[in-house]
Parts: C-alpha cells; sequence; structure tokens
C-alpha cells in the first residue's frame, strides 16, 4: 500500500478549491450581527436603546467581554445596513449618519479594539443598499479603501439592486478592491444568494473572491425559517459541501438563538445544525437581556468544538427516515460529529437507535461515544452491536461524537513494526 496516499486518505486532505488568500476565516467566523434582532430602527428619538447607533455596538462590545462571550470565541461586532448618511461626502465616500454615529466609525472600530474584538461593516454591490442607502457600484475602490482607512475588519456586502449578469464581476472587483488596501478585511458575500434564481452559481470563483457566502433567504426568527434553510441546504449539498473549507464556508445566516421564536428544544437544533454545517456562528439577539438557558447554549464549548474543528470540512445530511433526519459532519483525528433532529411535531420524545447512523461503521471494533445534546453524557465504549438509543424531543436534537478506537490502525503499525524489524534482522544477519 502506498503510505502516501493512505496517510492522505485518513487525514482527510482533499484539497477543496483554491480559497480567497487573505489569511482569514480559517475557522468559522465567531460574532454577533445586528440584522435579524435590530433590522433598520432607526428612531433613537423614541428608542435609544435598539436603534441602530454606535451606542447599540459599544454596549454589545462591552458585554461581549463582560459576560464570557468573548473568551468562548465571539470576536467579531459586526453592522448590518442603515448606518450610512444618506449620501455620500464631497469627496464621495461614504459617512456614517452623523446623528446616530456622532463619533464616527474610526472612532467605533478604535473602541471595539480595545475590548480585543474586531469590527464588522455592511454595503452593497449595487446601485443602493436593500433600506435605500448608498450602494457601492462604481465606488469599490474608494469605499475599500474608506472601510481600510477607518481600521474595518470585516465587510458583509449585500447584492440588492445589482443587475445579476454583472454579480460576478462586481463581487470580485471588490474583493480585489479590499486586497489593494493592503488590509486583511474579512469578507462575506450573498453572490450566490442573488444568483441561484437566475442560474447555478460558480463555487469555485465564489470560494476565491469571498470568505463565506450567503446561499438562500434571510433567516427569520421562527422554526419555519430554521427549517427551510435547512432543507435548502440537504437540498443542494451536493452542490456547497464541497466548496466549503479554510478560509471560505457557506453562510445559512444568522443565529436567532436568545430572542422570541423558537422553543428550547429548536434552539439546540439550530446550534447543533450550525455547527455541522460549518457555519459561521453569527448571533443576532441582545446579549444585554438574554435568557441563561440560551445563553448556556450558545456557549456551549462542546459544540463550538465541533463548529471550529480543525479538519474545517462541512457535514452534511446522510439519511432521512421516519421523520428523523441524520447530520453528520467528519471531525479531525477520523472522529464524527452527528446530530439526529427529530421533525416530528406532534407527540413526545421518540427513540432513534445509535447502530442506525449510516456513519455508525466507524464503531467496528470498537468507538466511544459522547453525547452533548441534549444533555452532557459520556456513553463509553460501544461496539458495532449497541443498543443505544437515542431519545429526541419534537423539533429537537440529539448531538454526539463518536471517536472510533483505531483498532485497523493499530494493527497496520503492528505490521509495518515487524516488517520494518524483520527485515532489519535480516539484513544485520548478512
Ligand atoms: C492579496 O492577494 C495576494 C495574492 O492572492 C495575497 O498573497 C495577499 O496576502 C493578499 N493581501 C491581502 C491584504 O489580502
Ligand atoms: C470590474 O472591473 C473591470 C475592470 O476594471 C471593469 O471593466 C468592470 O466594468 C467592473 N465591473 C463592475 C460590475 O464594476
Ligand atoms: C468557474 O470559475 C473558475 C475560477 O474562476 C473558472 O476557472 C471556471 O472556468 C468557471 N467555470 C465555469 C463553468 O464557468
Amino acid at each position: 500500500m502506498n503510505l502516501v496516499v493512505f496517510f492522505l486518505v485518513v487525514v482527510g486532505l482533499s484539497p477543496a478549491a483554491e480559497a480567497l488568500d487573505n489569511g482569514l476565516a480559517l475557522k468559522p467566523t465567531m460574532g454577533w450581527l445586528h440584522w435579524e434582532r435590530f433590522m433598520c430602527n432607526t428612531d433613537c428619538d423614541h428608542d435609544p436603546d435598539n436603534c441602530i447607533s454606535e451606542r447599540l455596538y459599544m454596549q454589545m462590545a462591552d458585554v461581549m467581554v463582560k459576560e464570557g462571550w468573548k473568551e468562548a470565541g465571539y470576536e467579531y461586532v459586526c453592522i448590518d445596513d442603515c448606518w450610512p448618511s444618506l449620501q455620500r461626502d464631497t469627496q464621495g465616500r461614504l459617512q456614517a449618519d452623523p446623528n446616530r454615529f456622532p463619533g464616527g466609525i474610526k472612532k467605533l472600530a478604535d473602541y471595539v479594539h480595545s475590548k480585543g474584538l474586531k469590527l464588522g461593516i455592511y454595503a452593497d454591490v449595487g446601485k443602493t443598499t436593500c433600506a435605500g442607502y448608498p450602494g457601492s457600484q462604481g465606488s469599490y475602490e474608494v469605499d475599500a479603501q474608506t472601510f481600510a482607512d477607518w481600521d474595518v475588519d470585516l465587510l458583509k456586502f449585500d447584492g440588492c439592486f445589482m443587475d445579476w449578469k454583472l454579480l460576478g464581476e462586481g463581487y470580485i472587483n471588490m474583493s480585489k478592491a479590499l486586497n489593494k488596501t493592503g488590509k486583511s478585511i474579512l469578507y462575506s458575500c450573498e453572490w450566490p444568494l442573488y444568483e441561484w434564481p437566475f442560474h447555478q452559481p460558480n463555487y469555485t470563483a465564489i470560494r476565491e473572491t469571498c470568505n463565506h457566502w450567503r446561499n438562500f433567504d434571510d433567516v427569520f426568527d421562527s422554526w419555519n425559517s430554521i427549517k427551510s434553510i435547512l432543507d435548502w441546504t440537504a437540498l443542494h449539498q451536493d452542490i456547497i459541501v464541497p466548496s466549503a473549507g479554510p478560509g471560505g464556508w457557506n453562510d445559512p445566516d444568522m443565529l436567532v438563538i436568545g430572542n422570541f421564536g423558537l422553543s428550547h428544544d429548536q434552539e439546540e437544533s439550530q446550534m447543533a445544525l450550525w455547527a455541522i454545517m460549518a457555519a459561521p456562528l453569527l448571533m443576532s439577539n441582545d446579549l444585554r437581556n438574554i435568557c441563561p438557558r440560551s445563553k448556556a447554549l450558545l456557549l456551549n464549548k462542546h459544540i463550538i468544538e465541533i463548529s471550529q474543528d480543525s479538519l474545517g470540512k462541512q457535514g452534511s445530511r446522510t439519511a432521512k427516515t421516519n421523520s428523523f433526519e441524520v447530520w453528520e459532519r467528519p471531525l479531525s483525528k477520523g472522529r464524527l460529529a452527528v446530530a439526529v433532529l427529530n421533525k416530528q411535531e406532534i407527540g413526545g420524545p421518540r427513540g432513534f437507535p445509535i447502530s442506525g447512523i449510516p456513519g455508525w461503521k466507524i464503531c467496528d471494533p470498537q468507538c466511544t461515544v459522547t453525547q452533548i445534546l441534549p444533555e452532557y453524557k459520556e456513553m463509553g465504549v460501544q461496539t458495532k452491536q449497541s443498543n443505544i438509543v437515542l431519545s429526541v424531543n419534537p423539533s429537537g436534537t440529539a448531538l454526539v461524537t463518536i471517536t472510533p478506537i483505531a483498532g485497523d490502525l493499530r494493527r497496520l503499525h503492528k505490521l509495518l513494526w515487524e516488517k520494518l524489524s524483520v527485515r532489519r534482522i535480516y539484513t544485520e544477519s548478512l
């Protein structure tokens, strides 16, 4: 057996297409993004705590440091639409709304950096943003330079009000403009989302251009929305999953955990599946006021470990049976993360036999199993014939990791070692 090939297969180094070479997003991005929770609320007179203003991001940054979010890995504090003034300045540059951002974006970036965090901003590839603020079409280089001058760390680049035939060119031009500034700025795109209605996007080109990319509709604060994103992803997984890897990720949109629309089981499902999908973990919620259970879920270090696994492979749906879905993600060291989602929205908890997981074959001859959701439980050494039954609540998810006990690898090692020693003894005796 060719050892090099053997190790490439074992370690899982199937080279994906080239990623955008800016040194960023080697693991799925973690942070906070205002859109789903705060939208385009510009009414600071009547709703000063929730309007899009520098105060909102400063308070979020404060909380992220004080309450363990930063320590858990959440790093980017991201502005979405509705931050700019409706007019560019006299030199054609974007400027922040002077009433809502009296200090300006540079000062806000300095503040966020002083907390050890990073600042994200938002713009649009077309004539105007989705909410009607100035777009970047025709000003890519000026805008990229403005963001670099402000010391911004991430750009979410939306795709509203753009001729779809120019989308790719626009996204590529902005990517080049960002590169030309000499500052590494994480580049979050919506190119495929706006191209899908017309034809299948070129994911090789997208991966070369962007650090992550939205494929499908905006997330809403509802279980229906989460389900529609999962359904879309599973339906297109053969096309999109291979394009994900260190430097570039599919983006199923924000985590809405800690808001109003999901039950706790549904929140667990979103967290588990976003980790399986190697998705950016960008929370959109009010970290100043979040229930302890949602907070504990978002900070669950075992789930974050799956999300940030160094192998950097996106998982996919591997089985659909009896109103269960099984999603599996290969992890480093030959391990596997498995989410079993109960899609039957009537009745009580239902059992799923663990040996029904397609990837369960790595338990031959033996493996260890750790359950992470609904609660942490070491399930010990298991064999192919294990009779564990996972209990899964309606619209909830059981999340486990499986670690093979490498019988095969050990046998191979022994074999190689014996061969080498035999040859040495033979050579020495000559
Ligand atoms: C710009 O692109 C080149 C070539 O891909 C890369 O080596 C360099 O690191 C990039 N610079 C930035 C700031 O992204
Ligand atoms: C992208 O840049 C090229 C080269 O400068 C230019 O010809 C083209 O019009 C630009 N496309 C868009 C959509 O800005
Ligand atoms: C997709 O993009 C890549 C990289 O830019 C290019 O080499 C390839 O020809 C494109 N494929 C199609 C089908 O256009």
